[in-house]
């Protein structure tokens, strides 16, 4: 995974809640590396699993609300630095169509090493889009709060709803609807 993922997490985690919470975190969660993560390395998907979980313990909140917070906080990261491109898509479920065949190429096409999820389009109108979210890292909650943050950029609120279809490979169909 990303190494960037692993610094915006610590920094959410130290702006969000404290720097006691962060170090805490990094203890408890005994990384390989100490928490010393730069932005351009690769690291094991393990070492998320762990600084999650101890997160969870220490703040007593689950995975997935966490994951949910961290992937809405990331997308504002992620307007901050391309929040133009993603406006030129036009609106945010137009925009979430485009992650697959668009968005995560470009990002494969900069780091190769990059292990990405995969989205199919099961059905898109005007009001709604399914999608199936296919990834082992089962980080479906981190997708949804992408989503409803890209929603809330667009100023086009949105329902997201996910239901789990398969085990291995873990798949979510989301329901993705305007309100
Ligand atoms: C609403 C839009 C988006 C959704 C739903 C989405 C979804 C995801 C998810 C769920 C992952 C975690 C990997 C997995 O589940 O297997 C991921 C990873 C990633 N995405 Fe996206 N993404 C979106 C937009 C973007 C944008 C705009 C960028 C950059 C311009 C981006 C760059 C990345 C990168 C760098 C990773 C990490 C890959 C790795 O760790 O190896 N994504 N994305």
């Amino acid at each position: 995974m990303r190494g960037v993922i692993f610094t915006e997490m610590i920094e959410f985690v130290e702006e969000a809640l404290g720097y006691e919470v962060a170090d805490k975190m990094i203890e408890k969660a005994h990384l390989d590396n100490g928490g010393a993560f730069s932005q351009g390395g690769n690291y094991p998907f393990d070492q998320m699993v762990k600084m999650l979980t101890a997160l969870s313990e220490i703040t007593g909140k689950p995975p997935h609300e966490l994951l949910f917070i961290f992937g809405e906080h990331l997308f504002s990261i992620l307007v901050k630095l391309y929040g133009k491109d993603i406006k030129k898509a036009g609106s945010a479920l137009d925009f979430i169509d485009s992650v697959e065949e668009y968005v995560h190429v470009e990002v494969k096409k900069l780091y190769p090493d990059a292990d990405l999820p995969k989205f199919t389009t099961e059905e898109k109108d005007e009001n709604h889009l399914v999608l199936i979210y296919e990834s082992n890292k089962k980080l479906e909650s981190f997708a949804k709060g992408l989503i409803t943050a890209c929603g809330n950029f667009f100023n086009e609120p949105l329902n997201v709803n996910d239901e789990i279809i398969n085990e291995t490979p873990h798949r979510v169909r989301f329901t993705i609807t305007r309100v």
